[in-house]
């Protein structure tokens, strides 16, 4: 466990970056610091492994105060992995994983085959290992990072904005893979980001920061959707923070209604779409024991009639949940908590015209993530020269 207690850093220019902290980061799990650029993410970051000393307040590692703990010494249980990777450009990827357990006095051979077993856990082909970073994309170059923060199996992980640079589509994947890790390695993880909706999937625990440093909230990701400390939080936390929540709730307390006759169904009773006089129009399919409300909604987002096709789980249908039946859930919902309800899910297009229409394509007006902003980080993140150990 790292324990923050009321660590504030106080720059020379006077600058305030991390203003009496005071946080639990549990063992074996993710705890993520997300905030705008500049509330002081890297710094409290840095202040764990010591790359920076906290003015006042201490840090404790399982209860040892860091400040009592040599710097390389105290480095060598921490992995730390920065955004674009900060791979030594002149070694071979081996090398660069290696790198570690070769400073640990590993012999040549046992740390390039540790090298070889993790490049292949972050999901890299062994091919790329002779390979220099340059010659790898950006999601590689992640991926390899995260392999060399592992190399000396340590029991702490420090990720800042790990996977900020890289696009949204190998972010995701990272993300997976990252969880996917996770679930067997139980790392003590603090991650970085900006980003509200990474904050969210990977995080155990969120802690909201605000500029200043201080801390907004710290909750689980399910309360702080649910239950925002205040004004910032949930501005933060962006419009859609209803829409985004609802991911949170199971979707088994929808009533569901038969099957309708204009569902066409094949002989093993899934579904086939919606019959039009103009052919069969597309559905969408939840399953209530296994998915969200936010999934049904999707689903019924995606018919041009807005009623979502309840499955099993071998696909059959098993009734509907008209947008009725969908609306009573979210009311009940909202009743239940003082937030306010999530805003109409439903396009505005749905509003006015009753009229089928042919293409799917108000779907993609669906409520989606409201992507926050891509600030920038701040130089103080790209200027850093070091290597991943200081
Ligand atoms: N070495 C430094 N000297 C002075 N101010 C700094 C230094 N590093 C960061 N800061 C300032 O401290 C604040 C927090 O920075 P940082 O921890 O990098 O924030 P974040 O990672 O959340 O973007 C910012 O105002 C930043 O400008
Ligand atoms: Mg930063």
């Amino acid at each position: 466990m790292i324990t923050f207690e009321g660590v504030t850093k106080r720059y020379d220019d006077g600058t305030v970056a991390v203003d009496d902290l005071t946080l639990e980061a549990p063992t074996g799990a993710i705890t993520v610091f997300v905030g705008p650029s500049g509330c002081g993410k890297t710094t409290s970051l840095r202040m764990i492994n010591r790359m920076i000393d906290a003015t006042d307040g201490r840090i404790l590692l399982d209860g040892q105060d860091v400040r009592e703990i040599d710097p390389p010494t105290l480095r060598r249980g921490i992995g730390y992995v920065i955004q674009q990777a900060g791979l030594f450009p002149h070694r071979k990827i081996v090398d660069n994983v290696a790198t570690v357990p070769h400073l640990l006095g590993w012999d040549r051979k046992r740390a390039r085959a540790r090298a070889m077993e993790l490049l292949e856990r972050v999901g890299l082909d062994a091919e790329l290992a002779r390979r220099y970073p340059f010659q790898l994309s950006g999601g590689q170059q992640q991926r390899v990072g995260v392999a060399r923060a592992l190399a000396a199996d340590p029991p702490v992980l420090l990720m800042d904005e790990p996977f900020s640079a890289v696009d949204p589509v190998v972010r995701t994947s990272l993300q997976d893979e990252l969880l996917r890790l996770q679930s067997d390695l139980q790392k003590t993880i603090v991650f970085v980001t900006h980003d509200i909706d990474e904050a969210i999937k990977l995080g155990d625990t969120v802690a909201v920061m605000r500029v200043g440093g201080r801390l907004a909230q710290m909750a689980g990701p399910a309360t702080l959707l649910t239950e925002p400390a205040d004004d910032f939080v949930r501005e933060f936390l962006g419009r859609d923070r209803g829409i985004r929540r609802l991911s949170f709730i199971p979707a088994k307390d929808v009533r569901l209604a038969a099957v309708p006759a204009d569902l066409a169904l094949d002989a093993s009773g899934r579904p086939l779409g919606w019959r039009t006089e103009g052919g069969l129009l597309p559905y969408g399919t939840f399953n209530p024991e296994r998915d969200s409300l936010r999934a049904a909604l999707d689903a019924a987002l995606l018919a041009v009639n807005g009623t979502a096709v309840a499955v099993d789980e071998d696909d059959r249908v098993i009734g509907v949940a008209t947008r009725e039946a969908l609306d009573e859930v979210l009311g009940q919902y909202a009743a239940r908590h003082t937030a306010p309800a999530p805003e109409s899910p439903w396009p505005e297009e749905a509003h006015r015209t009753s009229t089928p229409r042919a293409a799917p394509g108000s779907a993609g007006e669906a409520p989606g993530p409201d992507e926050p902003a891509p600030t920038d980080p701040g130089p103080g993140d790209r200027s850093d020269g070091e290597g991943p150990h200081g």
